[in-house]
């Protein structure tokens, strides 16, 4: 209830809702947004748009952050930073140009009503931030981590100012779940693709894993996937501190689009890869193809047909020639997108990795890679506690001269 308030809160006040997060406070709520709303859903005029515009700034490129602002009014604007750890340097410094904004304009009694705070109960800064201006604040429950986030507040929240159904949307993770749970592999989707990817990593090189959804709506599930699977997984020691740089690398696709761009080196090139397309039975859609030059043989055999079939058709024919040339691959089909369904996709892939970790024998869930960037990052703008990695850095070999043009 208290995120379904928060999004009606949201909605009644509302044009915008713009995210400020990076990583796992912001893929998800991109890949739900495009899921479940409509393609265009910024684009569309007012009357016609049923939820505010959502932005998700996971960048802090200033010509983004200075975009953002020429677009929205702030008058009208609802803002939701989220951080699990609290101190992330690109969200808070976000943060700072925000609240300044607002409380030059709204002063601080006003900044209840632009801004809402996801975050850890103690960790990080942004909690005592949020308790100081009595902020609309949701908890990150504790044990999860950023990426495996999307169905707790970080995401459920966008979700629900989106319109979408959020109980459906925990209904097909649940689901998802049950189905995970059997011991059985046979009957565990979950196992049982876990076991195939690394199988087919471990055993037969395959150190890439393609995912091809046929599916605007899901192209952005492609992104948060990526960091699902490269950062759960990608790790230098095992649990027993052996160093085994393990990680299948993640490569988003979109079909048909990569037809034209990748599909030549899927079906001809290395087998170092797995490709996952995911179809949908049923797009909410149906675009027929007119007839519009019968005279034309090469063009008029599409006419009648709809891109519905020619899209199945693509998929259906892709998924051979890959097939027939040798390199491995599989389907996973949604019936449709709705939030039923990708709340167990999402499910889906999280216990997936989870699992590919345990056979992997490596945390899934911690990302010491990251943290190394981050720690560079608050030596190089001179944080407090972190000179001697700024040490470190400064007496890092220089980049060698001679290829410097
Ligand atoms: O999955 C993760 O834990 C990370 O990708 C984080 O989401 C990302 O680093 C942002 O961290 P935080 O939510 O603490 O700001």
């Amino acid at each position: 209830p208290a995120v379904e308030e928060a999004a009606e809160f949201v909605r009644s006040k509302a044009d915008n809702f713009v995210i400020l997060g990076i990583g796992g406070s912001a893929l998800g709520p991109i890949a739900v947004h495009r899921a479940l709303n409509h393609l265009y859903h910024n684009d569309l005029p007012s009357e016609k748009r049923k939820s505010p515009r959502l932005f998700v700034e996971d960048n802090v490129d200033p010509e983004r952050m200075a975009a953002l602002l020429d677009v929205i009014d702030t008058d009208r604007t609802v803002f939701n930073v989220i951080t699990k750890s609290g101190s992330t340097s690109e969200t808070m410094a976000q943060l700072l140009i925000i609240t300044r904004m607002l409380i030059d304009r709204y002063g601080e009694e006003g900044l209840r009503d632009h801004l809402i705070a996801t975050t850890d109960k103690q960790k990080g800064n942004l909690i005592g931030i949020a308790k100081k201006y009595n902020l609309r604040t949701f908890i990150i429950p504790d044990g999860v981590g950023g990426r495996f986030s999307e169905l707790c507040p970080v995401g459920l929240v966008a979700a629900a100012v989106g319109g979408a159904d959020v109980r459906a949307l925990l209904a097909g993770a649940g689901y998802m779940d049950e189905l995970c749970s059997n011991a059985d592999v046979k009957r565990n989707p979950g196992l049982m693709l876990a076991l195939l990817e690394i199988i087919a990593a471990e055993k037969h090189g395959a150190n890439i894993g393609v995912l091809m959804p046929y599916a605007d709506s899901l192209k952005f599930m492609a992104d948060w996937y990526a960091q699902l699977w490269a950062e759960s997984l990608g790790k230098r020691t095992d649990n027993g501190g052996s160093v085994v740089h393990t990680g299948q690398t993640p490569v988003k696709a979109l079909g048909v689009t990569d037809q034209h761009s990748q599909v030549q080196l899927y079906t001809e090139g290395p087998f170092d890869k797995v490709i996952t397309f995911i179809g949908v039975d049923k797009y909410r859609s149906e675009v027929t193809i007119p007839h519009s030059f019968d005279d034309i043989a090469d063009v008029a055999f599409l006419s009648g047909h709809s891109f519905n079939e020619l899209i199945k058709s693509e998929q259906m024919a892709t998924e051979y020639a890959v097939t027939r040339s040798g390199h491995m691959n599989k389907t996973i089909t949604l019936p449709v997108v709705n939030p039923f369904t990708i709340g167990e996709l999402l499910y889906f892939f999280e216990i997936q990795t989870a699992y590919a970790g345990e056979l992997l024998n490596i945390n899934a869930f911690d990302q010491p890679g990251v943290e190394e960037g981050k720690n560079a990052t608050y030596a190089l703008l001179g944080k407090h506690g972190y000179d001697e990695k700024r040490r470190e850095l400064d007496s890092a070999k220089p980049k060698k001269a001679g290829y410097i043009f």
